[in-house]
C-alpha cells in the first residue's frame, strides 16, 4: 500500500475521531435498548470473529480434545447410534459456529452447553480444538440406515440439498457449510426433525421450511444416503450407492 494513501487514511480518522466517538456513543445507546437476543447475537458474532482471528495451535488443540473424546471418542467418530455426532473431518468454521451457538443459546443441548460455558473454553481454545478436529481421519465407523430408501434419499439430496452442501455433501469451509457426508444416520435424522420442530434455533427459517416439506421416507432416505457418502469431493454419488449395495 502507498505510504501516502495510508497517511491520508489515518489523518481522516484523526480528524473524524470526535465524530466517531459520537457515533459509537449512539450505537451503545441503541445497543442497550435492543432486546437481549439481539445483543447476545452481536456478542456471539464478536466471539466468532475472535476465534477466526486466532492462529490455531494443533498441540494445544489435541490437549483440549481429550475432554471432548470422553463423549465423541478419541477418533472423533461419535457413536453409531447417533446419540453423539461424528466430528472428525468437519470443517473448523462449521464446528466453531456450532460451539458459539451452543454458548449463546442458539442451539440447545445441556451437555454441550456445559462444555462451552464461558469459563471452560476460551476463544483460543475453540480455535485450537476445532483446527485439531478438522484434520482428524474421516475414516471412522458410521451408523447407517437399512438401505431400503437410498434411491429416494439420493434423488431428494440432488434435488434440494446439493446446491448448498455440495455434490458429495462435502460442505464448504469458506461458507461454514456443514459436511453431511459420513455423519451417523440417526444423528442426521434427529437434527432434521429437531430443526423442523423448532429445536435448532440456529437454523435459518428458509432451511426449516425446506426440511418441513420432506416426508418421513424422504428423511430416512436422505439420512441413510448421506451416512454412506465418503465425503471427499472426488467421491461421486453413484459410486457411494454402489458400495452400499454390496453385502
Ligand atoms: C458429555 C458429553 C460431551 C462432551 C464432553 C462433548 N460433547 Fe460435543 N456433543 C455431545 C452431544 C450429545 C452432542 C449432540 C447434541 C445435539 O444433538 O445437539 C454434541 C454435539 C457437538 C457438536 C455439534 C456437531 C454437529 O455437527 O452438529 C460439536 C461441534 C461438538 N459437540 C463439539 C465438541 C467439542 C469441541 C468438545 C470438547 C471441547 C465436545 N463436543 C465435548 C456430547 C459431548
Ligand atoms: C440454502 C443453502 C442450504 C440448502 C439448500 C440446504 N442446506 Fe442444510 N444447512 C445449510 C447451512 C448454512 C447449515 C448450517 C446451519 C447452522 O448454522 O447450524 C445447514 C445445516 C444442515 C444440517 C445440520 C448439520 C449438523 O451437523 O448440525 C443438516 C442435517 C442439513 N443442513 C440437511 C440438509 C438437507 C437434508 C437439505 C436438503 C433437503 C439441506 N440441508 C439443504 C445450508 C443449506
Amino acid at each position: 500500500m502507498a505510504a501516502g494513501g495510508f497517511g491520508r487514511y489515518t489523518n481522516a480518522v484523526r480528524k473524524g475521531s470526535y465524530r466517531w466517538l459520537r457515533v459509537a456513543g449512539a450505537a451503545l445507546l441503541l445497543l442497550s435498548s435492543l432486546p437481549i437476543e439481539v445483543r447476545a447475537l452481536s456478542t456471539a458474532q464478536q466471539v466468532l470473529a475472535q476465534i477466526r482471528h486466532s492462529t490455531p495451535n494443533l498441540e494445544r488443540g489435541a490437549e483440549v480434545f481429550t475432554g471432548c473424546a470422553a463423549c465423541h471418542g478419541s477418533d472423533g467418530g461419535g457413536t453409531r447410534d447417533g446419540l453423539v455426532p461424528r466430528l472428525a473431518g468437519q470443517h473448523a468454521s462449521v464446528l466453531q459456529k456450532q460451539l458459539v451457538d451452543y454458548r449463546y443459546d442458539r442451539r440447545w443441548d445441556p451437555r454441550m452447553q456445559a462444555v462451552v460455558d464461558q469459563h471452560s473454553l476460551s476463544p483460543e481454545a475453540i480455535a485450537d480444538v476445532t483446527a485439531y478436529i478438522s484434520q482428524l481421519d474421516r475414516d471412522v465407523g458410521i451408523g447407517t440406515g437399512d438401505g431400503s430408501l437410498l434411491q429416494r434419499g439420493a434423488a431428494a439430496y440432488l434435488r434440494s440439498c446439493r446446491a448448498c452442501h455440495g455434490r458429495a455433501a462435502q460442505g464448504d469451509a469458506a461458507r461454514a457449510m456443514p459436511r453431511l457426508a459420513g455423519q451417523h444416520y440417526e444423528y442426521l435424522r434427529r437434527q432434521i426433525y429437531d430443526a423442523v420442530d423448532g429445536r435448532r434455533p440456529n437454523f435459518p427459517p428458509s432451511h426449516i421450511r425446506l426440511l418441513a416439506r420432506l416426508d418421513r421416507d424422504d428423511i430416512a432416505g436422505l439420512a441413510d444416503y448421506l451416512s454412506r457418502l465418503g465425503g471427499s469431493p472426488e467421491a461421486s454419488a453413484p459410486q457411494a450407492l454402489k458400495t452400499t449395495q454390496e453385502p
